[in-house]
């Protein structure tokens, strides 16, 4: 009997007696929000709302999209942005795909040896706080073009909301209120201005904070769309707050910023068709080449507490991590062998060198042989009323992104450029290694692991995913959807559920407390896994079409995440 799960019995608690797969232990399926029509789901409560009020008002998934993006760039500084960038995967109702890249660039000055100390070292200190960190933001131009493209409703309009929160301020959740707090001390370090509306107290739950210079500039960015942000006063400010801290950002980098409309990585999985970011994202392929070596073991009826599903997802990710070290990077600059790495004999082949019983130490996985001539971000999800939909993914890369305020602006700038390979063999802030095809270039994008995306059942929308969280982006998207097409899980339940990680090197197989217990544990160990619980992995915000065509919003229980449908 297979497990059929009712929409109604929201709660329902599956007994391992009551289906014929092994189940260890009794999982809440419980259900998230469920709405007949339209639904958001983003990091921050205020933030959905203002993409709700889009949609009820007659937008459409991108005009939430874009009134939820701005929004999130008050409400949430850590991550939400207009000095960073970020990736957008579409899908209309009619099922056409459209991605867009509006990832940061490397400024025009850039070098590729610049984050190098006297020694030949890297100085992680220089590629992830301040002025030099940065990268040329994108996000601005992105919704611009996203808007221009699929937008309804007036510009001006959708950015509204964030202005009315920056104006009049809010009340701040205990989540962002102790992130302010642990940033005083780097935001009064790397900037000559200080930031005064987000400095100078303790920061407690409910306390408003208004961001009124972020507010003028929001305003330009209504009036005037992208020259509101890469010319006139903005861009002033921009490359005034870069001289005084001896950062790359000058007017001519501004200026000549422009997202791109990408092909989407598209693949099978089971009977659903997936789609998502590729280069520079390194999500969309790595994701598919996941599930594409998932696929050859029974995985289903093992379970999802096996310890050879474990075993198996982990050393999958293994091989697709020592592969996006070795061969990712901005397609534009460097040749990807993207057909290769999406190919199922190659990612066959792949699989059949993991063993059951052994786990291969990260000095025996290489990456594959090809012929061939790189912890803040935010992810929301959007279904309208006419079955539109919209991944997002947008990042300053860490909490505060360089910390660096642009004075007079209001908003925080990025510290994308840490996730450009400083020299082979150093890992980035997320321990992630890159080589040739990550190296820093003036113009080039850094390679990304945000993975926004959409997945297709008979042809018709099934789920919209994705998340924060670095290098473990791309292995919570794929277990994300395992566990609802794997696994039978509701969506919230498949979010909330407890999520593991490798990433190759460093060769230790991360779990989040609740994962693997004891007794898993060991039988892992005895297979040559080095294991280690760490905090909170992702934060899942995603939507599933159930069976009778309403929504599900699911709002990843380890953030301030919200979903809200009507
Ligand atoms: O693009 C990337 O892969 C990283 N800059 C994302 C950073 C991130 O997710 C931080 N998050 N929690």
């Amino acid at each position: 009997m297979k497990i059929t799960i009712s929409i109604i019995t929201i709660g329902l608690v599956l007994s391992s007696s009551a289906c014929h797969r092994p189940q260890t232990r009794a999982i809440e399926n419980r259900f998230g929000k469920i709405a007949d029509k339209a639904m958001v789901v983003s990091a921050h409560p205020l933030a959905t709302q203002a993409g709700l009020d889009v949609l009820k008002n007659g937008g459409n998934a991108i005009d939430a999209a874009v009134a939820v993006h701005f929004a999130l760039a008050v409400v949430l500084p850590a991550a939400g942005n207009i000095g960073g960038g970020g990736f957008l995967v579409y899908r209309s109702h009619e099922g056409s795909y459209h991605t867009l890249d509006y990832r940061e660039k490397a400024p025009l000055s850039s070098k590729r040896d610049m984050y190098l100390d006297e020694a030949g070292e890297a100085d992680a200190g220089k590629s992830r706080l301040g002025h030099l960190a940065s990268g040329v933001p994108g996000s601005v131009d992105g919704m611009v073009a996203a808007h221009q493209k699929f937008g309804s409703k007036p510009w001006g309009e959708l950015l509204r909301p964030a202005i009315l929160l920056a104006e009049n301020g809010f009340p701040l959740t205990r989540n962002e209120a102790h992130g302010l707090d642990h940033a005083q001390h780097t935001l009064g370090k790397v900037n000559t201005i200080l930031p005064k509306n987000m400095m100078n107290q303790e920061w407690q739950e409910g306390d408003s904070i208004f961001y009124p210079d972020l507010a003028v500039t929001l305003e330009r960015i209504a009036k005037e769309g992208r020259s509101g942000f890469y010319e006139g006063e903005t861009a002033r400010l921009i490359v005034e707050e870069m001289q005084r801290g001896q950062g790359l950002i000058s007017f001519e980098d501004l200026r000549n910023y422009r997202s791109v409309w990408r092909e989407p990585v598209q693949f099978q999985y089971k009977n659903h068709k997936i789609s998502a970011m590729g280069p520079p994202s390194s999500g969309g392929i790595a994701l598919a080449q996941l599930l594409m070596m998932t696929e050859t073991f029974p995985v289903r009826k093992w379970g999802i507490d096996h310890v050879n599903t474990i075993h198996i997802l982990a050393e999958a990710e293994k091989l697709v991590y020592a592969d996006r070290a070795k061969y990712l990077g901005d397609a534009d600059f460097v040749e990807v062998p993207q057909q290769e790495l999406l190919h199922k004999q190659y990612n066959l082949k792949r699989a059949e060198n993991i063993s059951l019983k052994k786990a291969a130490a990260a000095d025996e996985v290489v990456a594959g042989n090809l012929r061939v001539e790189q912890e803040e971000t935010t992810h929301f999800s959007i279904v309208d009323a006419m079955g539109n939909a919209v991944s997002s993914t947008t990042t300053l890369n860490g909490g505060y992104g360089s910390h660096v305020v642009v004075a007079g602006a209001g908003f925080l700038l990025n510290n994308e450029m840490d996730d450009f390979s400083a020299k082979p063999g150093s890992p980035n802030m997320f321990g992630l290694l890159g080589g040739e095809a990550n190296a820093i270039v003036p113009g080039k994008r850094m390679l990304s692991s945000m993975t926004p995306t959409i997945v297709e059942k008979e042809g018709k929308l099934f789920m919209v995913v994705g998340t924060p969280g670095g290098s473990t982006i791309i292995t919570s998207v794929f277990q994300a959807i395992i566990n609802v097409i794997d696994f039978d899980l509701s969506m919230q339940a498949a979010v909330d559920f407890k999520r593991f990680h490798h990433q190759w090197r460093p060769d230790i197989l991360y779990f989040e407390e609740g994962r693997i217990n004891p007794e898993l544990e060991t039988k892992l160990k005895n297979r040559g896994h080095h294991l280690e619980k760490r905090q909170a992995i992702g934060r899942v915000d995603a939507i599933l079409v159930l069976p009778d065509g309403r929504l599900e919003g699911a709002a990843d229980p380890r953030g301030d995440d919200t979903a809200l449908g009507y």
